[in-house]
């Protein structure tokens, strides 16, 4: 069978860079330990009120001075609905859902996860702009899915 050579050319590049691409992310998981921040831990949805790791809910301070924010998500609201981090500061967001899939995603920043029934997502950003951020479920997760929202306030930072 005959390849036209420009074809040809073009479907040595589309390969090389599917293996890039695949390379890349296998380096990433490897070497810097990158994963999907959805399924951290196991927990057991109908202890997720009760767990430890969940109170008290909100924003805390961790003993290094990082701040972890702990999150419900359920039908059809966040708990805590409103949470409030400093600008600058590593926060690290561990959120668990004690129904069924919701998202978690905070306009404007990077910050986006899904949050699945028995398990703790976890991710860990910095949020630079002071201001206030509108948090969305984006799983589609029932009737009143499009009221599931929360608030996220950065203060300004400290000087
Ligand atoms: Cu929760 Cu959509």
């Amino acid at each position: 069978m005959r390849v036209d050579p420009y074809e040809r050319a073009w479907m040595w590049a589309s390969a090389v860079m599917i293996v890039a691409f695949v390379a890349t992310i296998a380096y990433g998981a490897v070497t810097q330990s990158y994963h999907p921040p959805s399924h951290v831990e196991t927990i057991d949805p109908k202890q997720v009120w009760s767990s430890p790791s969940f109170q008290p809910l909100g924003v805390v301070e961790r003993a290094d001075g990082s701040i972890e924010v702990r999150v419900i998500a359920h039908m059809f609201a966040f708990q805590k609905p409103e949470i409030e981090v400093p600008a600058g500061r590593r926060v690290t967001f561990r959120l668990s859902s004690v129904d069924v899939i919701h998202g978690f995603q905070i306009v404007g920043t990077n910050a986006n996860t899904m949050v699945m029934p028995g398990y703790v997502s976890e991710f860990t950003t910095v949020f630079e702009k002071p201001g206030e951020y509108l948090i969305v479920c984006n799983e589609y997760c029932g009737l009143s899915h499009h009221v599931m929202h929360a608030k996220l306030i950065v203060t300004p930072r400290a000087r």
